[in-house]
């Protein structure tokens, strides 16, 4: 077929930040090319911005609606209508998703249409693709990811160049990574959304935001980076999805990681997702996670895929629950008065708790001003791994003894023993 008999197929396009204005921009210029494999040449049927746009016009001249606008209320007003109108959809808005996604993966399978959102999760990396389709009916274990762009790029940044949390957030934003408004990148909302997306594909059952606990990057300090750096762990915010005892456990936190870990060398605003499976081992992707023009390459993907006749996913037969309390490994950082039996009550309080220590690090930070006055001092340790109640339960005792002078603080390690 040439290109010059190729039957229109519109897209119409919510949203014009810097997805949308990407997507804008790489649709015409590759539409020869899309025309040619899929005998369908798109063009762009109207665009809904902020200031222009109406958005009945532009669902009644569209055959496929990409929303990019972000958000929860009106995308998904304008999700539903389009669904409900028998119009394709392709969304990179992960917090709709997480949100309203049975309602949305529903909708979409009662009109027959195609709901696709590759872009909503590690930008073009095609982690959604291999979980629909290629591990199709297999049985995934367990996932771990580098789902946000922003809070790695900071993270490799501080680790780097020694730059600052605020200076490396404001270049993050700058170069079109964070979210319009980086709270949710930060606090690690961002990560979870995506987590329980993948959640949902991988396990095949219902995952929400709100049955995936996380923990952001804003209370890191750069004396943690570069402890890390001495153990020779790379910090980052990651996102682990796996099954328990017949549960599942999602959740998202910043974990030291051993140089060995397939996700430790992940630098910059890429992302990257392992997932393990028995009948596969393990396979990790990775690639630009965030940033305009890969995202709306994973959007134009979508939108040639809608152009091919659906395959209809039928609704899911499980509903696991989730777990309540996991095993981690710890870095715990306290800081001390410089006295006789300090490090001996520490061990206690571990050892009482069931908490092994695998290593430990102690340093003087300050004298005492007068002869006899105690110095300060700090304690690194890493532990074996432990209930993470178990194991709160004893900072919370650590924390309330009168020669800790600081709030002690406490991240994750992911096991050097790689798929143990
Ligand atoms: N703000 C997101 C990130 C963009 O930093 O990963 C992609 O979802």
């Amino acid at each position: 077929m040439t290109t010059d008999d190729s039957a229109p197929f519109r897209v119409g396009l919510l949203g014009h930040g810097t997805v949308g204005s990407a997507v804008a921009e790489l649709l015409p210029d590759r539409a020869d090319a899309i025309a040619h494999v899929t005998g369908l040449r798109p063009e762009i049927s109207g665009v809904l911005t902020r200031s222009r746009g109406d958005f009945d016009e532009i669902l009644a001249n569209s055959d496929l609606i990409v929303e990019v606008m972000g958000g929860t209320d009106t995308a998904r007003d304008h999700v539903v209508r389009a669904l409900r109108a028998g119009k394709h959809v392709v969304t990179a808005n992960k917090q709709l998703l997480a949100e309203h996604g049975e309602e949305l993966w529903g909708l979409a399978r009662e009109n027959r249409v195609q709901l696709r959102f590759e872009a909503a999760v590690a930008g073009v990396v095609p982690v959604i693709r291999v979980l629909q389709e290629s591990l199709t009916g297999q049985h995934v274990e367990r996932l771990h990811g580098i789902v946000n762009g922003t809070t790695n790029y900071i993270l490799t940044q501080m680790a780097a160049t020694g730059a600052s949390y605020e200076s490396a957030l404001a270049d993050a934003q700058q170069l079109g990574y964070a979210e319009s408004d980086p709270t949710d990148d930060v606090t690690g909302k961002d990560a979870a959304a995506k987590m329980a997306i993948l959640a949902r594909l991988a396990f095949d059952t219902p995952v929400h935001l709100s049955d995936v606990p996380y923990e952001g990057i804003e209370h890191l300090t750069g004396e943690d980076i570069a402890y890390a750096r001495d153990l020779g762990l790379s910090l980052r915010l990651i996102g682990s999805a796996e099954r328990l005892d017949g549960k599942l456990a999602v959740r998202v936190h910043p974990a030291f990681l051993y140089a060995g870990h397939p996700l430790a060398s992940v630098d910059g605003s890429f992302n990257a997702v392992t997932i393990e499976s028995p009948a596969i081992t393990e396979i990790t992707l990775s690639g630009p996670g965030a940033g305009g023009s890969q995202t709306a390459t994973a959007v134009i993907g979508d939108v040639i895929s809608a152009m091919i006749p659906p395959a209809q996913t039928p609704p899911t037969q499980h509903r696991l629950g989730f777990v309540d309390d996991v095993v981690s490994s710890f870095y715990l950082h306290v800081e001390v008065a410089d006295r006789p039996g300090v490090l001996a009550q520490i061990a206690q309080v571990l050892g009482l708790q069931g908490v092994s220590v695998k290593s430990v690090v102690q340093k003087g930070t300050r004298k005492g001003s007068a002869p006899g006055e105690p110095g300060q001092s700090r304690l690194v340790l890493v532990v074996h791994p432990v209930l993470e109640s178990r194991f709160y339960g004893a900072v919370q005792l650590i924390a309330s003894k009168d020669f800790v002078t600081a709030t002690p603080r406490a991240i994750r390690v992911i096991d050097e023993e790689f798929g143990a």
